[in-house]
C-alpha cells in the first residue's frame, strides 16, 4: 500500500519531507516542520529567553526607526506581512506608518484569524485582509490591494532560515507578489561572536532543546512513528564558513524505528540536521537583497550591530551591466 494512503490525515508534504530526510546519508528535515501547535508555543517562549537577543533587539530597532519609516513610506499604504504577525512587532510598524490596509499571510488559519482579531480591536479603522497560504508558494493577494503603495514586512530574520540560493528565490518571489514600485522591510541577524550566538540557540532553560526535539514527537504523533526521542540530544554548531548556526539532533545510541511503516536505523553519533540560521554582515545582506531584486534604501542597526532592519525597494527589471 502506498505510504500516503496509510496517513491520509497527515500533511503529505510533511510525510514526504520526513521520509526522504531520514533516508540519509546526510539526514535533514526542513525547519518549517517545527511549527505545530507545541512548536509554535515553544518558539514564543524562545523569543522571551534572556539568551535569545534577536526579538528584543529588532523590537527596539522598530521603535527607534519609526520616524524614519514614516518619512520613507507613504501614509495609507498596504502592509503585507510574510509569516505570522508577531504580537509585538506588527503594531509598531502599523503605528509608525499608518497604513489603510494590512494583509497578513500565514499557513496557519487559526493563528491568522486570532491575531487579526486582536489587531482589529487595536486598529479599528484598519482594513485587515488575512490570506491563509504558504508564502513560499504562488498566491493571490486580495483584489484592489495593488491600487495602493505596497510595503512587504518580513521581520524576525526568518530570511536566515533559508540557504542563500533559496533566500534569493524567496526574495524574487516576494518581489513578484508585491510588484513594481513596492518596498520591503526585512530583518537580518548579524554575524557576531559565537559566545553570543551559541547560547541564543542553546539556552540554559532547555527551551530550544525542547523545540528541536519536539520535531521527533510531532513525527511520532502525526506520522505513526516510534522514534525513541530519549536517544537524541539537541546540538548546536556555529558553522563559520557558512556563517550560520546549525541545529542538529544527535543520536546517543544505535536506534531502529519506524515512521509511516518505513524502517530506519541511525547509529550512535549520527545526526539529523534540523535548521540553519544564517547570519549576515552588511555587504552580505546587501548582496542577497540585490540578488533577489531589491535595492536597499535605508538600514537601521542597533549600537552593537547585532541586528539590522533594511528598507528596500523593488529594483526595476533591467539587464546588465
Ligand atoms: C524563526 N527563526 C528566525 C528562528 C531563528 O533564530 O533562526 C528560529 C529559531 N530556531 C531556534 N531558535 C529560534
Amino acid at each position: 500500500m502506498p505510504e500516503t494512503a496509510l496517513f491520509s490525515s497527515a500533511d503529505p508534504q510533511f510525510l514526504a519531507d520526513v521520509l526522504s530526510g531520514l533516508r540519509g546519508p546526510r539526514r535533514a528535515i526542513p525547519a518549517r516542520w517545527f511549527y505545530d501547535e507545541r512548536g509554535s508555543e515553544l518558539f514564543d517562549e524562545i523569543t522571551r529567553l534572556p539568551e535569545y537577543y534577536p526579538t528584543r533587539t529588532e523590537t527596539a530597532l522598530l521603535e527607534n526607526c519609526r520616524g524614519a519609516l514614516a518619512v520613507q513610506i507613504e501614509q495609507g499604504a498596504t502592509v503585507i506581512e510574510f509569516g505570522a504577525g508577531s504580537a509585538t512587532k506588527t503594531p509598531l510598524l502599523l503605528d509608525a506608518i499608518n497604513p489603510d490596509c494590512y494583509v497578513p499571510i500565514d499557513i496557519s488559519g487559526d493563528y491568522l484569524r486570532s491575531s487579526a482579531s486582536v489587531l482589529q480591536s487595536r486598529f479599528p479603522d484598519l482594513s485587515i485582509l488575512p490570506v491563509e497560504a504558504d508564502f513560499t508558494q504562488r498566491l493571490a493577494l486580495p483584489e484592489n490591494v495593488g491600487d495602493k503603495s505596497i510595503v512587504g514586512f518580513f521581520p524576525g530574520s526568518t530570511i536566515g532560515n533559508f540557504v542563500p540560493c533559496s533566500g534569493v528565490d524567496l526574495l524574487r518571489h516576494m518581489r513578484d507578489i508585491l510588484g513594481e514600485g513596492a518596498k520591503l522591510l526585512i530583518g537580518f541577524d548579524r554575524i557576531k561572536s559565537a559566545d553570543i550566538l551559541v547560547p541564543a540557540y542553546d539556552d540554559a532553560a532547555g527551551i530550544t532543546a525542547a523545540f528541536n526535539l519536539n520535531l521527533l514527537h510531532r513525527i511520532n504523533k502525526e506520522l505513526d512513528g516510534d522514534i525513541p526521542v530519549d536517544a537524541f540530544r539537541h546540538e548546536i554548531v556555529w558553522n563559520d564558513r557558512e556563517a550560520r548556526i546549525e541545529m542538529h539532533l544527535r543520536c546517543s545510541r544505535d536506534v531502529r524505528f519506524e515512521v509511516a511503516g518505513c524502517e530506519f536505523a541511525i547509529s550512535q553519533g549520527e545526526g539529523i540536521h534540523t535548521e540553519n540560521s544564517h547570519k549576515y554582515d552588511l555587504r552580505g545582506l546587501r548582496l542577497l537583497l540585490r540578488s533577489g531584486g531589491w535595492t536597499p534604501m535605508a538600514e537601521f542597526s542597533d549600537p552593537e550591530n547585532w541586528f539590522t532592519l533594511v528598507l528596500a525597494e523593488a529594483a526595476p527589471n533591467q539587464s546588465a551591466p
